[in-house]
């Protein structure tokens, strides 16, 4: 990223050397994420984040259709960026359905199939979900969506990027959002895969940057890091992966061992991203057991770190069907490249002793 800070520091938009260098510098970003998506370069739109991007994918595809409305379908557990965006869009005339998820977060196909109509403009469902780690059919909700409707079929990939294979063929879908803090890249860059020929108009309007579809001059030393955090991340994934899955196991088994009666959420391992480790605790205060690990260096949150701040019960933990008082009781704890053994030792001990001390308290009081 340093020399697009510095040295090449020209407008890709210009004609000039300075601005050719620049765009040159985009041009390998574009490649290095399409490789990693099994897309065409011409098919990647870079933002400013996954939440622009999902903001894009569903504002961009309703636009084709204002003034004669339309129906759009999400899941119950998306993130902020969609479910507030489907929402506004409701508001605008829309018509929405909030789709259910089953106990641990998952999206029925055949709950999809009932909810599609004649005027279904887009589905959006989230490859995996930022709290739990629950991983969606995708393929098949895919495959319900074409046989039931002409609808446009986006998925929030923002968690998976860097954690799964994510084949746009394969996969079958016609929007993917990313993001790049998800790969240790920088913050406040993203992008959104369009597959060539779907109905998608710019929201930003200007200079009609990024094909028209987001207008605006390009953050070049941002895309730049995106780029090569990609290649980075997807040369390490199977590998990391594989190890973070085993973490996750050994932290699992002490927190269980020591708290028999934590409850693990979302899907089981295996149908989970794997650096994901998610507990309920009963009777438990999820902030107060926050700012106790906080205190001891261990960096948790209650729903998702995305929703600045938030405290309340997460909309994620109660579409799964648990009761207000267990959700505010949940611990999410993510792994990551430097997450370490040990790390799992200390936490690991670290955890049980706080939840049983809270309960001692509890006790007493
Ligand atoms: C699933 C999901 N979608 C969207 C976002 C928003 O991405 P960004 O913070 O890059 O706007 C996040 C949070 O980081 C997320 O976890």
């Amino acid at each position: 990223m340093l020399p697009a800070l510095t040295d090449t520091f020209g407008n890709p938009s210009s004609v000039h050397a300075t601005g050719r260098a620049a765009r040159a510098l985009i041009d390998t970003s574009r490649d290095q994420l399409a490789r990693a998506l099994n897309a065409r370069p011409r098919e990647i739109i870079f933002t400013g984040g996954g939440s622009e991007a999902d903001n894009l994918a569903l504002r961009g595809v309703v636009r084709r259709h204002s003034g004669s409305g339309g129906h759009l379908v999400i899941s119950s557990i998306e993130h902020e960026a969609i479910l507030e965006t489907g929402r506004d869009l409701n508001r605008l005339g829309f018509e929405l359905t909030e789709l259910g998820v089953d106990e641990m977060g998952r999206v029925s196909p055949s709950n999809l199939a009932a909810a599609l109509r004649p005027d279904t403009v887009l589905v959006s469902v989230m490859l995996a979900n930022n709290e739990v780690g629950t991983i969606q059919p995708i393929r098949e909700l895919v495959e319900v969506t074409r046989a039931e409707s002409q609808a446009v079929f986006h998925t929030d990939a923002t968690q998976a990027l860097g954690k799964l294979k994510l084949d746009v063929e394969e996969l079958g879908i016609d929007l993917l959002t990313v993001s790049a803090h998800k790969v240790y890249g920088p913050k406040g860059v993203g992008a959104l895969y369009a597959r060539h020929g779907t109905a998608l108009d710019g929201v930003i309007t200007g200079g009609g940057q990024e094909r028209a579809r987001r207008s605006g001059t390009e953050n070049v030393p941002g895309v730049v890091g995106f780029g090569v955090a990609v290649e980075l991340a997807e040369a390490e994934r199977e590998v990391e992966m594989k190890r973070q899955a085993q973490l996750c196991a050994d932290l699992s088994r002490r927190i269980q061992s020591g708290v028999p009666d934590a409850i693990p959420t979302g899907t089981p391992p295996g149908e989970r991203l794997a650096n994901f480790c998610t507990f309920a605790f009963p009777g438990i205060e999820g902030e107060l057991l926050l700012m106790r690990l906080d205190r001891v260096g261990i960096c948790g949150s209650a729903g998702s770190a995305c929703t600045s701040g938030s405290l309340a019960p997460s909309h994620v933990l109660l579409a799964m069907g648990m009761s207000p008082e267990l959700a505010s009781g949940h611990l999410r704890l993510t792994l990551g490249r430097a997450t370490t053994a040990a790390d799992m030792e200390r936490a690991g001990d670290l955890i049980c002793r706080e939840v049983t001390a809270l309960r001692q308290r509890a006790l007493s009081a």
